[in-house]
């Protein structure tokens, strides 16, 4: 279980790889007060990612982690859990943070780890999804929302959100409409998960005390 935080917002980072268009969701929702969310760091594994721009811009403590700098997966990742916990993060939001993480920081952070994946899981877990869906002439593509576990992309689902795939749909307007989806959908999630409605119990996601055997599925005509 979480630690409860005490009065005031959960505390809340954001790891990032690239250019953050996620991360700016949550602070553009924390800024027009629609997320209760405190954003207190958000870290890189690249000194180059825009995403830092964007902390930088919002004034949120921002700390970049070469990977390359650690001789080994375990100690970047106990680097990276050392930051977190002396930031005391409640909540660790991957948005496009592409490094793998180890079972050991998994186990640290039961629970409180959640990732976004562009597709509809368990649909193609991994890279490439948005040639995929097109490869396999699917008529839906989306996005999930869901808790990190030490299997890749197989954690609990939370919330998934879904649109029709068109005839001229190329990978480039897959991409452009599966982010829109991902920018409304992570800060619901977030929001469940700081308002104490979800959580991750017994290796699966629970929320209002419902197990959650599927995701909630939001459609979107975009
Ligand atoms: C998102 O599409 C997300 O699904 C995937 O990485 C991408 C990150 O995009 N995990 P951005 O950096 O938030 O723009």
């Amino acid at each position: 279980m979480r630690p409860v935080a005490t009065g005031g917002r959960c505390r809340a980072a954001v790891l990032i790889s690239g250019s953050g268009t996620n991360l700016q969701a949550f602070i553009d929702r924390v800024a027009l007060g629609t997320l209760s969310l405190d954003i207190a760091l958000v870290v890189s594994n690249r000194a180059d990612a825009y995403g830092l721009s964007r902390a930088a811009g919002a004034g949120i403590d921002a700390i970049v982690i070469p990977h390359g700098d650690f001789r080994s997966r375990e100690d970047f990742d106990r680097q990276l859990g050392g930051e977190l916990e002396s930031a005391g993060i409640e909540l660790i939001i991957l948005a496009g943070f592409m490094r793998i993480l180890g079972g050991e920081f998994v186990r640290r952070f039961e629970g409180r780890i959640m990732n976004i994946h562009p597709a509809l899981l368990p649909r193609y877990p991994g890279l490439d999804t948005h040639a995929r869906v097109l490869a396999a002439a699917d008529s839906h593509h989306g996005s999930t929302v869901h808790f990190v576990t030490e299997e890749l992309d197989g954690g609990p689902r939370i919330l998934a959100g879904r649109i029709p795939v068109r005839p001229q749909d190329t990978g480039e307007t897959l991409q452009s409409r599966v982010q829109s989806v991902e920018h409304r959908i992570y800060p619901e999630a977030a929001q469940w998960f700081a308002d104490g409605r979800l959580e991750y119990l017994d290796g699966a996601a629970w929320l209002d005390g419902q197990c959650l055997t599927e995701p909630v599925v939001r459609d979107f005509d975009l």
